[in-house]
């Protein structure tokens, strides 16, 4: 696929794939593991609906939950830098998993998800 938005070319099926192997990593991630539900289903639900709007598809995510509000959907999970660097690695790893989405565009969501996830963070580090 080419041209159009990063959602044309990326395409439904290569999205719902990346969302799968990103939530195969979170569950397995000692840090992130601990603050999602063990029954990651809805979660990666939204997750895709999401994505697909905010890549230039179809609003599915607005359409079925509202404005998505995402900042003020995570105050309650203590999001941390350490949290944002592991969430960021398991989609980087999930990225190189999914060989249906080419390079570039591969390089284009990662730098995307990059400045939201940065925007995410809204607790500080534990100190110990
Ligand atoms: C929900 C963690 C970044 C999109 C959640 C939930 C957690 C979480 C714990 C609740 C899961 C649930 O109860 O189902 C994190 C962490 C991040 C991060 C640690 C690291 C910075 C992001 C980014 C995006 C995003 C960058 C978007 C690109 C969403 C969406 C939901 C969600 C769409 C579902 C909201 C809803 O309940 O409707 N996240 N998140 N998150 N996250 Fe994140």
């Amino acid at each position: 696929r080419e041209g159009g938005s990063l959602y044309d070319r990326i395409g439904p099926e290569a999205l719902a794939a990346l969302v799968t192997r990103f939530y195969t990593r979170v569950a397995a991630d000692s840090d992130l593991a601990p603050i999602f539900p063990t029954d990651l289903t809805l979660t990666a639900e939204k997750q895709l609906a999401f994505l697909t709007g905010f890549l230039g598809g179809p609003p599915l995510y607005h359409q079925r939950f509202g404005h998505p509000r995402l900042r003020a959907r995570h105050l309650p999970h203590p999001i941390t830098p350490t949290r944002g660097r592991a969430w960021l690695a398991c989609m980087n790893a999930a990225l190189r998993e999914t060989p249906e989405i080419a390079e570039a565009d591969a390089r284009e969501l990662y730098a995307a998800l990059a400045r939201v996830a940065a925007h995410m963070v809204n607790t500080l580090e534990d100190p110990s």
